[in-house]
């Protein structure tokens, strides 16, 4: 790690990730060719393909002996190794894009020894870029593109609140939550069950939590999470492209990345299945471990 220039990487990413958003915005959802993949709703676009392609090509021109791993190239059974890779989803929310829902990012993620150690998630509805260095904090950095700030853009340290609160119980918490595109089977059952039990009143045995949201792309879940406007994010049968970038912009948050399955406190980059935790002085462990409780004996199982 040593001899990475992690700030340059970090810069070269930005760039990238404004030139892919402005293919993004370009493309029209309703006039591009699409496919799906699992189901109906696992949707790809020709303009995922052409981003990929895009980010792909700018990486290895720049950092040669970099491995890649993206969603639109990615062979079933490769696992991510040590070497330093770029782990990369071209869009993430294409369920969003191609309902012009605002809320779609492409998602770089860099990882170390499977640290995630770089993360850039770039909305470029809003002109609103995620980033961090392992070590140097995480920031967003809003309307650049747009010119605010002279083209620098307004740079906010992440999590917004100085002084964030202690997380005091799930009956406190706002949390991200997923469908996913596996709509059937054990796995399909215990989220639903799951879901229930943390939405139901203390009477009828649940956690009552706040509310659910569900912003569409795992990695704006994630930086929602960062930034303290959520406090939870549970998701499982997702992928390394999809965490990546947000975990390392969590971590540089204060936030915390347990699995997605009780009893795991570190979790692998690709381990499909993730609990994030917002920064806290105090409560992350506890609110982990109340969480893993909802779920109770069965096991979400994805393969990776
Ligand atoms: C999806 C989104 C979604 C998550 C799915 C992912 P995609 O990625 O991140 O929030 O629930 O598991 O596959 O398909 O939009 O790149
Ligand atoms: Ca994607």
């Amino acid at each position: 790690m040593a001899d990475l220039n992690l700030q340059e990487i970090r810069d070269t990413l930005v760039v990238v990730a404004h030139e892919a958003g402005r293919m993004i915005l370009s493309a029209n959802p309703t006039d591009i060719s699409q496919g799906t993949k699992l189901n109906s709703t696992d949707i790809v676009t020709e303009t995922d393909k052409a981003v990929e392609d895009h980010v792909s090509k700018r990486l290895s021109e720049a950092y040669p002996s970099f491995a890649f791993v993206g969603e639109e190239t990615y062979k079933p059974g490769v696992q991510v190794t040590a070497a330093p890779t770029f782990i990369v989803d071209p869009i993430d929310g294409t369920n969003n894009f191609v309902h012009a829902f605002p809320h779609a990012c492409i998602s770089l993620g860099f990882a170390v020894d499977h640290v995630p150690t770089i993360g850039v998630v770039y909305n470029p509805y809003l002109d609103q870029l995620y980033s961090a260095i392992r070590g140097q904090g995480a920031y967003l950095t809003e309307g650049a593109i747009w010119g605010l700030e002279g083209g620098q853009g307004r740079r906010t340290k992440l999590p917004f609140s100085k002084h964030p609160p202690a997380l005091a119980g799930l009956d406190t918490t706002l949390v991200a939550i997923e469908w996913g595109a596996a709509r059937d089977g054990p796995n399909f059952e215990l989220k639903t069950e799951v879901f229930k039990r943390l939405a139901a009143s203390k009477e009828n045995g649940g956690s009552i939590v706040h509310g659910f949201r569900s912003l569409g792309s795992a990695a704006l879940n994630l930086c929602a999470v960062a930034a303290g406007q959520l406090d939870i994010y549970w998701e499982g049968g997702c992928w390394a492209w999809d965490v990546c970038a947000g975990w390392a912009i969590l971590a540089e948050a204060g936030g915390i990345m347990a699995g997605g399955n009780p009893g795991v406190w570190n979790p692998r980059v690709d381990d499909r299945k993730y609990l994030a935790v917002r920064g806290a002085p105090s409560g992350q462990k506890e609110i982990v471990e109340e969480f893993w409780k909802v779920i109770g004996d069965k096991k979400l199982d994805y393969d990776s």
